[in-house]
């Protein structure tokens, strides 16, 4: 091989291996979740060029954010819809990262409407196991569990935040403006919580701050499929107040997110100089 040609072949090894690679990644998608559309539009108005597609009958909108390629995905409500569309959303644009954003209702008592919860882990409240010797149908008679990548049964219920998505969601925390911020527990079921005592159960056992019903599918399946991920959420109801749903906190968990998404893409291109 004379010199040149080993020039060529460095040259073709670097861009192939080495550049292209980065390149990908660089332009490869944020994918924001919310699941009704006071918890979507003000982010779809904000992409520049949108493009809108739909896979089944979830839909998806790829854009960019302020020099951040992002999508943002309409999960519908619910923890199914949820997760067949985080399915969907990873295989179809490989994103770097998921977030799960929108309201929920509060679980502790010090947390009113517009309070931020920044969801350091998530379990699912749906998946317990009642106790044979009990007649009564009491909150307290139950156990969680959880199964992990390998099908075993575990009772270590909480799937816990992306290290560095939960760092620069509590670093932007320090500019929310619209109530108080806190970082927890986000509990997830199909299921909406009325009775002061279970939502106490929950509060006391297990930590929970607040209650959804889509967070914790999505972090199951981007966990199964090694995507980093965080839940946000913005109180919108608490029954611990008397406070009814107010869907305006729809858009503040939006904006909030996109800074969380602006702050961390920044971090990311930091990271690869
Ligand atoms: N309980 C359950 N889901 C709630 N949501 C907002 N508040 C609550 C609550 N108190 C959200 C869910 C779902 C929709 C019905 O509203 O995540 O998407």
């Amino acid at each position: 091989m004379n010199h040149l040609t080993r020039r060529y072949f460095a040259f073709v090894f670097i861009f192939l291996f080495l550049l292209l690679p980065i390149r990908v990644q660089a332009s490869a998608p944020i994918i924001i979740q919310g699941a009704m559309a006071c918890e979507t539009e003000s982010m779809i108005a904000a992409l520049t060029n949108p493009r809108e597609e739909r896979i089944g009958p979830w839909r998806f909108v790829s854009g960019d954010y302020q020099g951040v390629p992002v999508v943002v995905s309409v999960t519908r409500i619910g923890m199914s819809n949820a997760a067949a569309s985080t399915v969907l959303g990873i295989g179809h644009f490989k994103p770097i990262a998921v977030i799960n954003q929108g309201t929920c209702g509060g679980h502790d008592p010090s947390l009113h409407t517009f309070d931020l919860v920044i969801g350091a882990d998530s379990f699912d409240y749906s998946a317990w196991v009642s106790q044979p010797q009990m007649q009564t149908a009491s909150a307290e008679d139950i156990r969680f569990f959880a199964y992990n990548e390998n099908d075993e049964l575990h009772y270590d219920i909480k799937l816990h935040a992306d290290a560095k998505l939960l760092k620069i969601a509590k670093e932007q925390s320090k500019y929310y403006t619209k109530g108080k911020a806190v970082v927890g527990t986000i509990a997830t079921a199909n299921s909406w919580n009325r009775t002061p005592g279970r939502i106490h159960f929950l509060n006391t056992e297990y930590g929970s701050l607040c209650e959804e019903m889509e967070t914790h599918s999505s972090a199951q399946i981007c966990k199964m499929y090694g995507i980093p991920f965080i839940g946000l959420r913005v109180l919108s109801n608490t029954e611990l107040h008397g406070e009814s749903f107010n869907p305006e906190a729809g858009v503040i968990s939006q904006e909030f997110t996109l800074m969380v998404v602006k702050a961390y893409y920044a971090s990311l291109q930091e990271s690869q100089k």
